[in-house]
């Protein structure tokens, strides 16, 4: 068992970005891949400055898109280390979008994803712990405790057979869903 333990801000990490018009979708919004694909990055950075090895990215939990982002905006990712596992760790990603311009900020996003440490033969490896220094960071790691249990519970869910297709079919009927059986 490794006896090593990392502060919270040890990793912390803020990440901005010019949205530049080749992010754009065909609305002339900043297409979503690209601010996943920035999520993935700053999730990386802190995760690998925590565990000092290579991480992988194993769930994303959490993301939703509350507003647009413009072309020309600057988006500020901040990231931290918010509850470490075994050979896994949650980073907790906040996402604001800057208007330079109007000199406002919008709150685009708040997700989790959980990383997982591996080293030079890919096999899973235990990461430091982590040193809580506020309340703010005890409170986070409760809830990426609570967070893993949820996730895990829901994946056990997800992966349970359906046997009983008669009640799902008049569940289904009775919450009026929008489809038809057509067979
Ligand atoms: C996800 C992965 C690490 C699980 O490996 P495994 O040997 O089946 O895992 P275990 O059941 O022993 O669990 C290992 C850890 O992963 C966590 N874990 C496993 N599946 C998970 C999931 N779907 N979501 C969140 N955490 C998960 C477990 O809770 C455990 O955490 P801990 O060590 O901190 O307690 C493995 O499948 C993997 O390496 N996937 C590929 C990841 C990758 O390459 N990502 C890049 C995408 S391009």
């Amino acid at each position: 068992m490794s006896q090593e333990f990392r502060s919270v801000t040890f990793s912390e990490t803020t990440l901005t970005e010019l949205m530049i018009p080749a992010y754009a979708n065909f609305g002339g919004k900043v297409h979503g891949g690209i601010l996943l694909s920035l999520m993935d990055k700053i999730a990386y950075a802190a995760a690998t400055k925590h565990s000092g090895m290579y991480c992988v990215t194993v769930a994303v939990e959490g993301v939703e898109f509350l507003s647009p982002v413009e072309v020309g905006d600057l988006v500020t990712l901040q990231a931290s280390v918010n509850y470490v596992g075994r050979s896994t760790m949650i980073v907790g990603i906040r996402v604001e979008s800057l208007n330079p311009r109007m000199s406002y900020v919008r709150h685009t996003n708040s997700c989790y994803f959980t990383m997982a440490a591996k080293n030079d033969d890919g096999e899973l490896t235990e990461v430091p712990g982590l040193i809580l220094e506020s309340e703010t960071h005890v409170r986070r790691f409760y809830e990426g405790r609570r967070l893993k249990l949820i996730s895990a519970e829901k994946r056990k869910m997800l992966k349970a057979p359906l046997d009983d297709l008669k009640s799902a079919i008049q569940e289904l009927e009775l919450g009026k869903e929008r489809m038809k059986i057509n067979f």
